[in-house]
C-alpha cells in the first residue's frame, strides 16, 4: 500500500510522521520504503543519509528516467529503505511541466520496484506537480494536522486537490485519515483545536494523537528516527500506536517481529 503524507502547510509534522510511522511499521515487521519527495530532504536527513550520499536521488528518477531501484537504499533499520531527495528536486516542478506523463512519473517509478508492504511518500509543503505525482502514485493520503489555531485552514483546499486527482488521474485514491500532531494536553487551545477538528472531520480523524515531544524534534539531528533514538519517549509510543491503529483500519493482520 502506498500512502502519501501530505499537507501543503509547512511545519505540521509531515516528515516526522513519515519517518516515525515508517520506522514503527518496520518494527512491527513490515517491509517499508520511505520516498523523500521534498527538496528540503528532511526525511533523508532523518534517516542519516548524508548530503553527499543522495545521488542518484528521486530527482534523477523523476526527470532523467534513472531506474528507481538504483536510487533506493537500505537504512540502518531492518526492513526499511529510502529513496532520498536533494534540492535539485525543486527544479523538477518546472522541468516536468511539458514532459510526457508528467503527473505519473512517481507512480511509474514505484511500479517498477519490488513489492513493499508500505510505501510512505513524504510530500513537500505545496500542492504543485511533485505533490500531484505523490497523489497519483498513492492508494491513500494521510494528513498530519498541527493542533494550533489555524489547523483547519487550507484543509478544504487539500481535500479539493485529493478529489480532483481522484476524479481525473487516480480513481483508487482515498483519504486514509487525519492525524493530530504536536498536541499539548496542558494547553486549552490545543485541546480545543483537537475537539474542533474531530467535530468537523468526524471518523476521518485518527484516534491516536501525537503529543508535542522534544525527543521527536531532537532525533533528526542524530540522523535517527525518534523510535530508534529514544524508543520509550511519548512521541515514539504515539507513532507505534498510530501504526497499530492504521493496520487495524486497513484490516491487515498484525505480525509482531521477534
Ligand atoms: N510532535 C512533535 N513534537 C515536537 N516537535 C515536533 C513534533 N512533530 C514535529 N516536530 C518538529 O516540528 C518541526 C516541523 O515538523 P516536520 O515534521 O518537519 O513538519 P513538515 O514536514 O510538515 O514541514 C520540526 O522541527 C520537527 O522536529
Ligand atoms: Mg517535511
Amino acid at each position: 500500500m502506498i500512502i502519501a503524507v501530505a499537507n501543503q502547510k509547512g511545519g505540521v509534522g509531515k516528515t516526522t510522521t513519515a519517518v516515525n510511522l515508517a520506522t514503527a511499521l518496520a518494527a512491527i515487521g513490515k517491509r517499508v520504503l520511505v520516498v523523500d519527495s521534498d527538496p528540503q530532504g528532511n526525511a533523508s536527513t532523518g534517516f542519516g543519509v548524508g548530503r553527499k550520499d543522495r545521488d542518484p536521488s528521486i530527482y534523477q528518477v523523476l526527470v532523467d528516467g534513472v531506474p528507481a531501484a538504483d536510487a533506493v537504499r537500505d537504512t540502518v533499520i531492518p526492513g526499511l529503505s529510502i529513496l532520498p531527495a536533494t534540492p535539485a528536486l525543486a527544479g523538477a516542478e518546472v522541468e516536468l511541466v511539458d514532459a510526457d506523463r508528467r503527473s505519473n512519473r512517481l507512480a511509474d517509478a514505484l511500479a517498477s520496484l519490488p513489492a513493499f508492504d508500505f510505501v510512505l511518500i513524504d510530500c513537500p509543503p505545496s500542492l504543485g506537480l511533485i505533490t500531484v505525482n505523490a497523489l497519483v502514485a498513492a492508494d491513500a493520503v494521510l494528513v498530519p494536522l498541527q493542533s494550533e489555531f489555524f489547523a483547519l485552514e487550507g484543509l478544504s483546499q487539500l481535500l479539493g486537490t485529493i478529489e480532483r486527482v481522484k476524479a481525473g488521474l487516480n480513481r483508487r485514491l482515498e483519504l486514509l485519515g487525519i492525524v493530530l500532531t504536536m498536541v499539548d494536553r496542558r494547553n486549552r487551545l490545543s485541546d480545543q483545536v483537537c475537539a474542533d477538528v474531530r467535530a468537523v472531520m468526524g471518523a476521518k480523524v485518527l484516534k491516536t494523537q501525537v503529543p508535542r515531544n522534544v525527543r521527536l524534534s531532537e532525533a533528526p539531528s542524530h540522523g535517527l528516527p525518534a523510535l530508534i533514538y529514544d524508543s520509550r519517549c511519548a512521541g515514539s509510543e504515539a507513532y507505534l500506536a498510530l501504526a497499530r491503529e492504521l493496520l487495524d483500519r486497513l484490516d491487515t493482520p498484525l505480525v509482531v517481529a521477534n
